[in-house]
């Protein structure tokens, strides 16, 4: 069974047999045919607004095929118009069963400055195409039947959630069991004013049943309404009035970075245990750790197995490179004066992915590669670092 999203109304109808570019690539896929994953071009079919600065941008596969994803999960969109790609959480609902779903949605906040954003809401419209490849990370798939979740996020980071709950919505109306669900579900998310809360209609719809529960914060009024709800920024202190069980829930955070920081070394102050802590970063380059008691490495810090220099070979290239403790496949590429592309640099958005036809790495990527790619011998040159020679393709 296939449920989707059905919160906003369009601002403008799309095409009901999108046509591809000329000349965009397709991956063969027979219309409509399920599958577990995706690499190829997308057509807008909607832009709607949802607040003052962010949109609401929905896509189909130019193919006529279906889009496979969990709730938590992100594609990489390439933008050659700006010259940089960009990862976006889904928040539409998922499907509920295993056919994918025909439309997903990617909710985008306009940053000053920031080209993608910028371009999604001034230049973008409905029939543009746009490359995507995912869904990648694993934010939200842990779920431990029967135990109790609470979701932190600030600003644009409650666009996973936005799918989490929309999914757990879902599964709760249709008595639809094909995914688990936890006991009970706190949602504490922090925004600017009240103009700044997404989809807050929908959101707080959600609160109060179900074992469900949406708590905004809000730092200042807006110029139309007087903030009545919690007020100020999250403290340690608010968080153990708001959640008194947080130690015993499985939290998941997302955010800006100096509120990711922040909320995890309350976290920490407040009893949770790091394995119950899992977090989303949306910046690229500047991943977030888990504060820790001793010196030993955290989350997304990575590590090497020995101080030995290996030798990293780039055989379409036709040259080899010394590769020093510490120094990533991406690096050496660099030092040998290869191009390869990148984007986030951490692992995360999959642009550099490339096949290692020999030899031993260790692998810190935080979601941008499948396992069925890792089987088959590919890498991510920007977080794997050589723990023997090397040979890539
Ligand atoms: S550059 Fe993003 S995963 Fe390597």
């Amino acid at each position: 069974m296939t449920t989707m999203y059905d919160g906003g109304v369009p601002t403008t109808e799309a095409p009901r047999t999108p046509t591809p570019r000329s000349g965009s690539w397709s991956p063969g896929y027979p219309a409509a045919m399920p599958r577990d994953e995706f690499t190829g071009d997308l057509v807008c079919t909607a832009l709607t607004p949802v607040t003052h600065d962010v949109l609401d941008v929905t896509f189909r596969p130019c193919d006529g095929g279906t889009l496979p994803f969990s709730p938590g999960q992100y594609f990489t969109f390439a933008f050659p118009q700006v010259g940089v790609d960009r990862c976006y959480s889904v928040t539409s609902t998922p499907s509920l069963g295993v056919d994918g779903v025909e439309e997903f949605t990617i909710t985008v906040k306009k940053v000053p400055g920031g080209p993608v954003s910028t371009f999604l809401h001034e230049q973008f419209r409905v029939g543009d195409t746009v490359r995507a490849d995912g869904p990648y990370g694993v934010f939200g798939s842990d779920v431990r039947p029967g135990a109790g979740a609470l979701y932190l996020s600030a600003g644009s980071g409650i666009t996973p959630f936005l799918s989490m709950m929309r999914a757990r919505r879902a599964l709760l109306a249709t008595g639809e069991r094909s995914l688990p669900l936890w006991s009970s579900v706190i949602h504490v998310h922090t925004a600017h004013t009240p103009a700044d809360l997404v989809h807050r209609e929908e959101v707080t719809g959600l609160s109060g049943r179900d074992e469900t529960t949406f708590i905004p914060l809000c730092s200042q009024d807006s110029a139309a309404e007087a903030w009545t709800g919690v007020r100020g920024r999250l403290t340690s202190a608010t968080l153990r009035v708001l959640v008194p069980d947080v130690a015993d829930r499985e939290v998941f955070v997302c955010g800006p970075t100096a509120y990711m920081e922040a909320v995890l070394a309350m976290l920490v102050e407040l009893g949770v245990p790091e394995v119950r802590i899992h977090t989303e970063s949306y910046v690229f380059g500047e991943t977030v750790r888990v504060p820790t008691t001793d010196d030993g490495a955290g989350v997304g810090e990575a590590t090497t197995a020995s101080a030995a220099v290996f030798s990293v070979e780039f055989r379409g290239a036709g040259c080899m490179v010394q590769c020093p403790k510490g120094m990533t496949i991406l690096e050496a590429a660099r030092e040998a004066g290869i191009a390869h592309p990148s984007s986030c640099a951490e692992g995360v958005c999959g642009t550099c992915k490339a096949t290692k036809v020999s030899g031993e790495v260790e692998m810190d990527h935080q979601g941008g590669i499948r396992p069925r790619e890792v089987r088959e011998g590919k890498i991510l040159p920007c977080c794997s670092v050589p723990v023997s020679d090397v040979v890539m393709e």
